[in-house]
């Protein structure tokens, strides 16, 4: 079957062609990052028009790498949220008025669900049950995944996610936004353990950012002497150690009390190298296998979308015209 998933839900607009669930035939996705950097964060009025001017090029574009044509599709996926309810609803009512016209069902996807659906767009696919940690801009929790549509919470941030706490610290010294990629990559020339930073909710596989962000502004402010440029690398990687360091050891510590020893690690800050590397360091050691998508799957994108879509449209699920989008949807 082959399914057009979109997405909209934040500052992406995104299209894909997927076979049966498991091909990427295509995906395509158009940053806004460029326009919302200039105000050091997400303009939601501004991001609603972007969606408008982009979603048709984007699906177009999609069809063609993909080489079909509309005739070709069986069914729509779409976000329906969690996330920014003028910029789903571009996508949403785009993706109704596509179903309407070409006479195919369409079903509205949860953003998280397809965050973790999109491991299996690889060649190493868990088989379920497993753990998955998604780890966003606006979310960090884990879950016990049974099946698709089937989730328990097993943890989550009590504030920030990890994402904004990535963000922030960025801001904080004139890095720009998004922060996590030029943290990531300025990291890499530096000692993690030049700052010590704190980790905190010891003991639980709950998370908490904000007390991490409050103790590097005081480092910041705290400073006698202003920050060099040869000093940014060591204060990156030792604030980004702080926060690898809880995701990757309440994750494997929840797969282990929950005896699934499978975890998947999603959402777009699953792109950061050190993540990665840590926890396939730290999971050989616990024998603990780790699955994580390619970055391109793991940033906002719309294959993710059209997995789940695909799984629901086989259960013979349809969504009605009717259907709205909504900010706020947990998974469990
Ligand atoms: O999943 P995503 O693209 O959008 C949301 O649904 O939130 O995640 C965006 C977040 C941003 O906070 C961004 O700074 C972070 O993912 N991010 C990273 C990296 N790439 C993106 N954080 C750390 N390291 C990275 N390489
Ligand atoms: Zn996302």
């Amino acid at each position: 079957m082959l399914v057009l998933g979109i997405e909209s839900s934040c500052d992406e607009t995104a299209a894909a062609v997927v076979s049966d669930g498991t091909v990427a035939l295509s995906n395509v996705i158009a940053s806004q990052i460029d326009i919302h950097g200039e105000y050091g964060g997400i303009v939601p009025e501004i991001a609603s028009r972007k969606h408008m001017e982009a979603i048709i090029p984007v699906t177009r574009q999609a069809l063609d790498d993909a080489g079909v044509s509309m005739d070709d599709i069986e069914g729509i996926a779409v976000t329906r949220g969690p996330g920014l309810v003028g910029s789903l609803l571009v996508g949403l009512s785009a993706a109704k008025a596509m179903a309407f016209a070409a006479d195919i069902p369409f079903m509205g996807v949860n953003h998280i669900e397809g965050h973790i659906a999109a491991i299996f767009l690889t060649d190493r696919r868990p088989d379920f049950p497993f753990t998955a940690l998604v780890v966003s801009g606006g979310h960090t929790h884990i879950y016990l995944v049974r099946g698709f549509g089937d989730f328990q919470i097993l943890g989550q941030t009590r504030d920030d996610a990890a994402g904004e706490a990535f963000d922030k610290a960025a801001r904080m010294l004139g890095l720009g936004y998004p922060g996590g990629v030029v943290i990531d990559r300025l990291a890499k020339k530096g000692n993690p353990a030049a700052v010590t930073f704190p980790r905190a909710m010891k003991g639980s596989i709950d998370f908490s950012f904000s007390g991490l962000k409050t103790a590097f502004l005081n480092y910041i402010k705290g400073r006698k002497e202003p920050i060099s440029a040869d000093e940014v690398p060591d204060i990156a990687a030792s604030y980004q150690e702080a926060i690898v360091d809880v995701l990757v050891g309440k994750t494997l510590k929840a797969a282990e009390d929950a005896s699934v020893p499978r975890v998947v690690v999603c959402g777009g800050v699953a792109s950061n190298s050190r993540l990665r590397e840590s926890f396939f360091e730290k999971g050989e050691r616990m024998g603990i296998e780790i699955f994580v998508p390619p970055p391109v799957l793991c940033t906002d994108n719309a294959a993710m979308i059209a997995v789940v879509g695909d799984n629901l449209l086989r259960d013979g699920k349809r969504d009605g015209f009717d259907l709205n989008a909504v900010s706020r949807w947990p998974l469990d």
